[in-house]
C-alpha cells in the first residue's frame, strides 16, 4: 500500500510541543490534548521524535531504554493511548528509529564496557587506537575508556557509543524491539542517520595533517548498508502496512535509488541534506558554522536533480524544516514585514513538488528563529561547538559564531511551541525547558486559527490539495525560467494538464514573463495575496508573491 504517497507528514519534537503537567517539558498527554489542533489542519502522519527512556544528552537522540517510555514524558500506557486516539482520527504514528548508537547509559553498553570478554562487547566498536576522525560534534570520534583500555567510537557525542551492526545479535535486538512498537500499533519509522549504520570496519585514515581530525565520505554509506537495511525490510517491515523514511547524510539524487527505488524492498524515501546545506561552507575549517548566501539558482536546480532522478523510480520526501534545522522564513525569507507572505511563498513552493511533505511543528504558523545569548541555548551541538571552535581552538569570533547560531543552529526550532499569547505562550505553567521566543505575543496557534487569512490554514489548503487533485502527487517536475535568480517557478505536468507554481523569492517586485505558456490558458488556483497583477503574459509579483496556476 502506497497511502504515504498522499499523507502529509506532521513532526513533533515532544519536550517542545505542549507541556499537561507543568514541570516545563512536552509530554505525552500534552500531545493527545492537542489531536483536535492536528485533525483541524488535516495533516495524515505525526512524526514524533524520540520519546523513550534517556539521560537526554542529545534530547532523547541517546536511548537508554527501548521498550520504555522516558518517565517525564509519560507512560507506556499514555503512548499506546496516543497511538489508539490518533487511529481514531485518522492519523497514523511513526517513530524515530534511534540504532546508529545507544546512550552510554543503555544496559547493553554499560555491560560491554565492563571486560573485554562481556558477552556485549562486541555490540560497539572497540579498539586499541583511535584514527582521525571527527564527531559530528565536536572532538575525535573516539573515546578512551580506562576499565579496559580501549576506545569505543562514537560519530555524536560521547554519550552516543556507535552500535556495531556487523554484529547479527544486535540486528536481531533491532528487528525485535522495532516489532514490539509496531505490534502495539506504529505505524513506521524515522530512521535517525540511517546512512551510518555500516562502518568501515578497518576505519581508515581521511587523508589530514598530522593531529588533524575531519569528517568525510568514510561516515557514511558503509560497505553493507544496504545489505542491513534489505535485512530489515524482510524481517520486520514487509510483515507490516508501514512507511519509512531514512535520514541520510551523505546521499545524492543517484544513490537515494538504493534506498528507495521501486525495486529495491528497502525504504519508502530518505531525507536529503543537499538543498539544506546550500547556505553554508561545509568544506571550511568550521564546517556548518561558516554561513553563505542561499543562491536561488544553486537552489531550484538542487531540487530539480531530486524531484526528476526520482520521478517513477524513488520518491522524495519534501522538507524546509526539522528540529535540526532553523526557522525557515528566518533563514532563507523574511520575519518581519513580510513573515506570512514569505511562509506562505515556501509552503507553496515545497509542497506542491511530488514526494511527501513533512511540516515540522510551528512552521504552519510561521515561527520564527531565537536571538538568543550563547548561555542559553541547550543544544549540545552548539555547547560544544562554540567551546571548541570559539574558547579553545579560536578558529572563528564569538560574534560570527552567534550570527550563524542565529540564523541556523538546531535551537531555532526548539523553542517551546507557541500556543498563544499568554505567559510562556501558553505552552508551560511552569519554568519552560528551553526559553520561550519572545515573539510568542503575536506569533502563535490561537491567533492563527482567528484569523482565516493564516499561514496555518494556508497549509490546509496545501494539504487539501494533496488529498484532493492527484496531479500533486503524480505529475512529472520541470523548472521554469531556470536561471532566473529572482523567481522559482516550476511546472508540474501530466498528459494535457498542467500546474505553474511561481514564487518571487524575495521582498523587491520583480515581474515574470510566462514566456511560451499562455496565461489565458491557465486560472488561479491558490494565491498568498488577493489577487493577480498581470499585463498580458507578464505577471507583476509583488513581495514574496506566491501563485499557483492550472489549465483545466
Ligand atoms: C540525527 C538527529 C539529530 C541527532 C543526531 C544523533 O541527525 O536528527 O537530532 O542529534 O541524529 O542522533
Amino acid at each position: 500500500m502506497t497511502w504515504w504517497k498522499k499523507s502529509v507528514v506532521y513532526q513533533i519534537y515532544p519536550r517542545s510541543f505542549y507541556d499537561s503537567n507543568g514541570d516545563g517539558l512536552g509530554d505525552i498527554r500534552g500531545i493527545i490534548e492537542k489531536l483536535d489542533y492536528l485533525e483541524k489542519l488535516g495533516i495524515d502522519v505525526i512524526w514524533l521524535s524520540p520519546v523513550y527512556e534517556s539521560p537526554q544528552d542529545d534530547n532523547g537522540y541517546d536511548i537508554s531504554d527501548y521498550r520504555n517510555i522516558w518517565s517525564k514524558f509519560g507512560t507506556n500506557e499514555d503512548m499506546f493511548e496516543l497511538i489508539d486516539k490518533a487511529h481514531e482520527k485518522n492519523i497514523k504514528i511513526v517513530m524515530d528509529l534511534v540504532a546508529n548508537h545507544t546512550s552510554d547509559e543503555h544496559k547493553w553498553f554499560v555491560e560491554s564496557k565492563k571486560s573485554k570478554d562481556n558477552p556485549y562487547r562486541d555490540y560497539y566498536f572497540w579498539r586499541d587506537e583511535k584514527n582521525n576522525w571527527e564527531s559530528y560534534f565536536s572532538g575525535p570520534a573516539w573515546q578512551f575508556d580506562e576499565t579496559t583500555g580501549q576506545y569505543y567510537l562514537h560519530l555524536f557525542t560521547k554519550k552516543q557509543p556507535d552500535l556495531n551492526w556487523e554484529n547479527p545479535v544486535v540486528r536481531n535486538e533491532i528487528w525485535d524491539m522495532m516489532k514490539f512498537w509496531m505490534d502495539k500499533g506504529v505505524d513506521g519509522w524515522r530512521m535517525d542517520v540511517i546512512s551510518s549504520i555500516s562502518k568501515y570496519t578497518d576505519f581508515p585514515d581521511y587523508d589530514l595533517e598530522e593531529g588533524e581530525i575531519g569528517i568525510g565520505d568514510y561516515h557514511t554509506n558503509g560497505p553493507k548498508l544496504h545489505d542491513y537495511i534489505k535485512e530489515m525490510n524482510k524481517e520486520v517491515l514487509s510483515k507490516y502496512d508501514c512507511m519509512t523514511v531514512g535520514e541520510a547524510p551523505g546521499s545524492s539524487p543517484e544513490n537515494a535509488l538504493l534506498f528507495c527505488g521501486k525495486d529495491r524492498d528497502e525504504l519508502n524515501m530518505i531525507f536529503t541534506f543537499d538543498h539544506m546545506d546550500l547556505d553554508r561552507n561545509m568544506d571550511s575549517e568550521i564546517g556548518k558554522w561558516s554561513l553563505r548566501d542561499l543562491d536561488l539558482v544553486e537552489f531550484k536546480e538542487t531540487l530539480e536533480a531530486w524531484q526528476t532522478s526520482l520521478y517513477n523510480k524513488g520518491w522524495n520526501s519534501l522538507y524546509l524544516e526539522n528540529h535540526d534545522q532553523a526557522r525557515v522564513v528566518s533563514r532563507w525569507g523574511n520575519d518581519k514585514e513580510y513573515r506570512k507572505e514569505s511562509a506562505k511563498m515556501f509552503a507553496l513552493v515545497y509542497q506542491m513538488m511530488q514526494g511527501t511533505p513533512y511540516i515540522y511543528q510551528g512552521q504552519e504558523i510561521g515561527m520564527v528563529n531565537t536571538d538568543f545569548d550563547i548561555e542559553d541555548y541547550k543544544d549540545v551541538e552548539i555547547r560544544n561547538a562554540y567551546k571548541d571552535l570559539v574558547l579553545e581552538r579560536k578558529l572563528t569570533t564569538k560574534e560570527d559564531f552567534m550570527k550563524a547560531v542565529h540564523r541556523i543552529s538546531r535551537d531555532n526550532a526548539r523553542t517551546p511551541m507557541q500556543w498563544n499569547d499568554s505567559s510562556n505562550g501558553g505552552f508551560t505553567s511552569g519554568e519552560p525547558w528551553l526559553k520561550v521566543n519572545p515573539s510568542y505575543k503575536t506569533i502563535n496557534v490561537e491567533e492563527s486559527l482567528a484569523d482565516e487569512d493564516s499561514i496555518f490554514y494556508f497549509y490546509k489548503k496545501l494539504i487539501d490539495q494533496r488529498h484532493d487533485d492527484d496531479m500533486i502527487t503524480d505529475a512529472e517536475f520541470r523548472l521554469v525560467d531556470k536561471d532566473n535568480k529572482k523567481v522559482f517557478a516550476y511546472e508540474r505536468y501530466l498528459g494535457d494538464k498542467s500546474i505553474l507554481i511561481i514564487a518571487n523569492f524575495y521582498s523587491e517586485p520583480v515581474d515574470f514573463d510566462l514566456d511560451t505558456y499562455k496565461l489565458e490558458d491557465y486560472r488561479l488556483d491558490l494565491s498568498n495575496y488577493k489577487d493577480m497583477v498581470a499585463d498580458g503574459n507578464k505577471i507583476s509579483l509583488r513581495p514574496y508573491e506566491a501563485i499557483m496556476l492550472k489549465n483545466y
